[in-house]
């Protein structure tokens, strides 16, 4: 499974689901379509309102609901997005200039903060508690996950443990909510629901990994982002955490600098220092545990086509060049 296919075999739903993101971002205020416009339009996976709409269909659901709660994921994505570029000063995403770049730094934080409350507007309209409560608790735990991850920045003595649980909330859970609002949808029992909630959690955990990876050593026209945004924030990823447990005394100095200072003055010997250590390979080989155990929670879910692709998601995850 690639995204194209996955984007082929999803067309019509996505299609529906992009109706409603235009709609949504109707405003009086000029400036909130335009920034709003510039990164929704600019393209992206849509991989969240994808599993959604996979999980939903494979649990069974026959309802109209799915379009307008994949919408909202994508819009929580999409915020998180703008406020994220804003803190980790990033100048690229989806191939093109980053809102902040183009429009500045409050005028993307003001928007992310518009589609936040856009977001819960079209929320409220599936008139459901559950919902509700998927919804309000996972925003909340990302925006815990930032701020933690904002705490860490600059910290060369974060562990893998730590490193592990901001990942979770920043990422995973946004993931495992879009699995569980689509088994909610579907009407799934409270075991296959929450086994669908851990296979989202274990895809989003993968996925974040393997970004983890790729902002060394990926292709930049590919990710449509720029490489080493993170160790330009001195962010500790598993990477880097890696690479300071097991490497030579020299490396655990050039990293603890480089972490420390920011910047990426010493892009090229940490770069060095990560292949020299397996460091990457061992993220990569945790992004496939993850992968692999997300597999392991379909075990319960029907036959189905919707099943098959699911089952696809974890190794596109892993595999990914973009
Ligand atoms: C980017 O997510 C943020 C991370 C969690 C790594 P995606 O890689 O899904 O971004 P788009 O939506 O495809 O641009
Ligand atoms: C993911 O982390 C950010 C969110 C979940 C908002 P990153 O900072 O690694 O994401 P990218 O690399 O900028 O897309
Ligand atoms: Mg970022
Ligand atoms: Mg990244």
């Amino acid at each position: 499974m690639t995204i194209p296919l996955l984007q082929t075999a999803l067309r019509d739903d996505l299609q529906a689901v992009d109706r409603v993101l235009r709609e949504a971002l109707h405003s009086d205020v000029a400036l909130i379509g335009q920034v709003a416009d510039h990164i929704i339009a600019g393209g992206g996976k849509r991989l969240r309102p994808a599993l959604l709409l996979l999980v939903a269909q494979a649990c069974g659901y026959r309802g109209s609901h799915q379009h307008t709660l994949a919408a909202v994921i994508e819009m929580i994505h999409t915020a998180t997005l703008l406020h994220d570029d804003v803190v980790d000063e990033s100048a690229l995403r989806r191939g093109h200039d980053t809102a902040n770049a183009i429009f500045g730094n409050s005028a993307s934080v003001l928007v992310g903060d518009f589609l936040y409350s856009r977001a819960f507007q079209l929320m409220v309209t599936v008139d459901n508690a559950r919902v509700f409560q998927i919804l309000a608790a996972a925003t909340n735990v990302i925006a815990e996950g930032e701020v933690m991850q904002l705490i860490n920045s600059g910290n060369p003595e974060i562990d893998e443990t730590t490193y592990r649980d901001v990942i979770q909330r920043k990422t995973a859970k946004l993931f495992e909510a879009a699995a569980r609002l689509g088994a909610v949808l579907g009407g799934a029992a409270p075991p296959l629901e929450n086994a669908l909630a851990r296979y989202g959690a274990h895809l989003g955990t993968a996925f974040q990994l393997i970004d983890d990876v790729l902002d060394y050593t990926g292709d930049h026209a590919a990710i449509g982002k720029n490489l080493g945004d993170d160790l330009a924030e001195g962010k500790p990823t598993l990477p880097l955490i890696r690479a300071l447990a097991v490497g030579s005394p020299d490396e655990a100095t050039l990293i603890r600098g480089a972490v420390k200072a920011g910047g990426l003055a010493d892009f090229r010997p940490v770069l060095a220092a990560l292949q020299r250590t397996g460091a990457l390979d061992y993220t990569r080989a945790s992004a496939e545990a993850e992968s692999r155990q997300a597999s392991a929670c379909l075990a319960a879910l029907p036959p189905s086509t919707c099943r098959e692709i699911l089952l696809e998601l974890p190794a596109f995850a892993v595999t990914r060049a973009f």
